[in-house]
Parts: C-alpha cells; structure tokens; sequence
C-alpha cells in the first residue's frame, strides 16, 4: 500500500511516500524556522501563510522524488492534531482535496503517536511490548504506556513548558539561534554541567508528570539577574555561556532519565520509545544509553527525529489496515487531543 503523508501542524510543511509502511520513497520537509527566527518563537499567523504557499509544491516534489504519480497512491494521510489550528487545517484540507478529487481514501493522523511511530517504523516485528514511550519535542513532554501500536496510557505530561520549548527559551535567552535546541547541546559540550544548580521542578500529584517553567526562571536570573525580565541585559560574561547551557542541559536531561526511571520501577517495562526532536541530543542519548543497560531503547533516526510527514504516512498504513477505515470529510482538526487518540 503506498501511503501518501502530509504534516503541517507548527512550523514544517512536509510531504512523504511511504510503501507498506516503512519503505521511505520520499521523505520532503520545508521548514520555516528562519521565518520564525527574528521573532524567537512560532508565529502563528507566519505559519499558515506560508504552508498555504508551499503545501502543494512540497507534495508535488514529494511524488517526484518518489517517481511516482498522484493516481498510483493508495491512501492519503494527514496530522488532525494536537498542532495549531490554522496550520493543521492547512495539511488536513490539502488532503481532503486530493482524496475528493482522486476518489483515494483519506484519513487524519494523531501527530503524537506518530513521533512514537517514528522510533517503531523499522523494528515493529521485534519490539518487546508494553514499552514505555517518551515523547520530547518542541510543543509536548510525555510518558506513555505502550501496550502495542495503537494501544497507549498517558502516565506522565508536563504540566507548563514542554522540553523542547524550555530549550528554545533558554537558547533564547542566551541569544542563540531558533529554535535553539542544537544550539545548547553544542554550547554545553565545553562547558561544566555542575557549574550551576539548576533543576527542573517537581510534580506532588504526579510524581511522573514535568515542569520545566522553575527551570527556566533559575537560568534566566543566573543570566540576567534576580527579578529580571526576558528582555533584560544578559549580565554574565560570553565565556559563562557553555556552563549555562550545560548545566540546564544537565538538570533537563536528569528529570527526564529520573522519571523514566521510575516509571520502570512502577511496572515491568521491557523496552523504551522515544519520539520528537529533542531526541536528535546526543548527550540524551548518552545518559540514556549508560544509565538504562537492561532494556533495549528505540530512537527515531535523525530526519525522523523532528517533524516529518514519513511518520504519519507510516502510522496510516497500519491504522487504515487494521480498521479498513477511512475517516470521513467531516473529521475536525483537533489542535489539543487529551489522549493519544
Ligand atoms: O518534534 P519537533 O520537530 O516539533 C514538535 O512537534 O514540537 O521538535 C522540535 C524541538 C525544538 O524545540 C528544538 O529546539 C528541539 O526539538 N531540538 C533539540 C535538538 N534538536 C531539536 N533539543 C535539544 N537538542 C537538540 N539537538
Ligand atoms: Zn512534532
């Protein structure tokens, strides 16, 4: 079955033909971060115009790449949600177009698990179930119990800032690049993760659930002073700026093997599945890899890491074979979807 994906729910139109799937024909990924950049964060408004200007050329050049023409695809696939809604109804619409006007089925994907499909996509006969999912990206924190593909429990969210975002403001801080994730990872690798104290915050009504909005307020007047402000002067010298990056770095990273960690004592887990653009850090990846040896762990590969139409493609094949299901027209966006549904 050859799946044609589409993804528009923040700031990447992408397009993607996937066979079966995990044969990536094409994998098209037109991001607008240097749109956003001089703003430091998503503008919404920005978003939409541009996926307007470039959804059908990303999913022309999709098809092209992949040799292959609108009529031979089988299904078409969109993200319905979580997203902004004004970029989700870009993605979703195109779709609904393509599959009302070449009579293909069509249905909407729950962009979430699909950042946890990215990490199964090639080794779904040989994940050990239930697994425990991480989802870490730019607009969601998550710990998810995996009874297999398709069957989720959300143990554990963040109940402020997502990682990726808390990396993005502290990157902002910092006057670095957005989004300014890689940015920090590549500052901290000079720099002392114990110079500073910081840590992320606790949760007492869930122990598993993350706050990173504590986080942040300790960097940001380590930076620029008690009781300062986000456009306050930085007051630290350029040379202080790698310990700052890597001890946050170090403090978000530890809650997030901390919660893991006790999400494997709370049940017989027997592997991990991570998902979401903060998954591309090496250092993540290292902690990870030294601190969990019993367990085998799934990363999403690097152009599956951050938002990508494969993924969804991939994660419609199974959902549309294992319902013979198409959604129907009326399928809204749902730009926050309580559960991975
Ligand atoms: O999954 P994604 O593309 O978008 C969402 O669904 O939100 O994730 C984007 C996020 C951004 O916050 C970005 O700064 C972060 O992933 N990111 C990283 C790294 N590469 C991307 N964070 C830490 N280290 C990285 N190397
Ligand atoms: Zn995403």
């Amino acid at each position: 079955m050859r799946v044609l994906g589409i993804e528009s729910s923040c700031d990447e139109t992408a397009a993607s033909i996937v066979d079966d799937g995990k044969v990536i024909l094409s994998n098209i990924v037109s991001s607008q971060s240097a749109l956003h950049a001089p703003y430091g964060g998503v503008i919404p408004e920005l978003a939409c115009r541009r996926h307007v200007e470039v959804i059908i050329p990303v999913i022309n050049q999709a098809l092209s790449v992949a040799n292959t023409k609108l009529s031979d695809i089988d299904l078409i696939a969109a993200a319905k949600g979580p997203g902004l809604i004004g970029a989700l109804l870009i993605g979703l619409n195109a779709a609904k177009a393509l599959s009302f006007a070449m009579d293909i089925p069509f249905i909407g994907i729950n962009h979430l698990e699909a950042h946890l499909y990215a990490a199964m996509m090639d080794h779904l006969d040989h994940i050990p179930f239930p697994a425990l999912g991480l989802i870490l990206s730019g607009g969601h924190t998550a710990l998810v119990h995996i009874d297999n593909l398709g069957s989720y429990r959300v143990i554990g969210i963040t109940v402020d800032d997502a990682i990726g975002e808390a990396f993005d403001k502290v990157a902002s801080m910092l006057n670095l690049p957005y989004p300014g994730g890689r940015y920090i990872e590549e500052l901290a690798k000079t720099g002392d993760p114990y110079k500073y104290s910081f840590s992320a915050g606790k949760c007492k009504r869930n122990p598993l659930n993350f706050s990173y909005s504590g986080l942040k307020t300790n960097v940001l007047y380590a930076v620029k002073g008690q009781n300062s402000h986000k456009n306050s002067p930085l007051i630290i010298d350029e040379s202080e700026k790698q310990h700052i990056a890597a001890s946050f770095q170090r403090a978000a990273f530890s809650d997030i093997l901390n919660k893991t960690l006790t999400a494997l004592d709370q049940h017989m887990y027997r592997s991990i599945i991570l998902g979401g653009g903060v998954c591309c850090n090496q250092n993540l990846n290292a902690m990870f890899t030294e601190a969990i040896t019993t367990l085998p762990i799934f990363w999403p590969k690097p152009n599956l890491s951050c938002d990508n139409a494969a993924m969804i493609a991939g994660l419609a094949y199974h959902k549309f074979r294992d319902s013979k299901k198409a959604d129907s027209f009326d399928l809204k966006v749902m730009p926050r979807i309580p559960a991975l549904i």
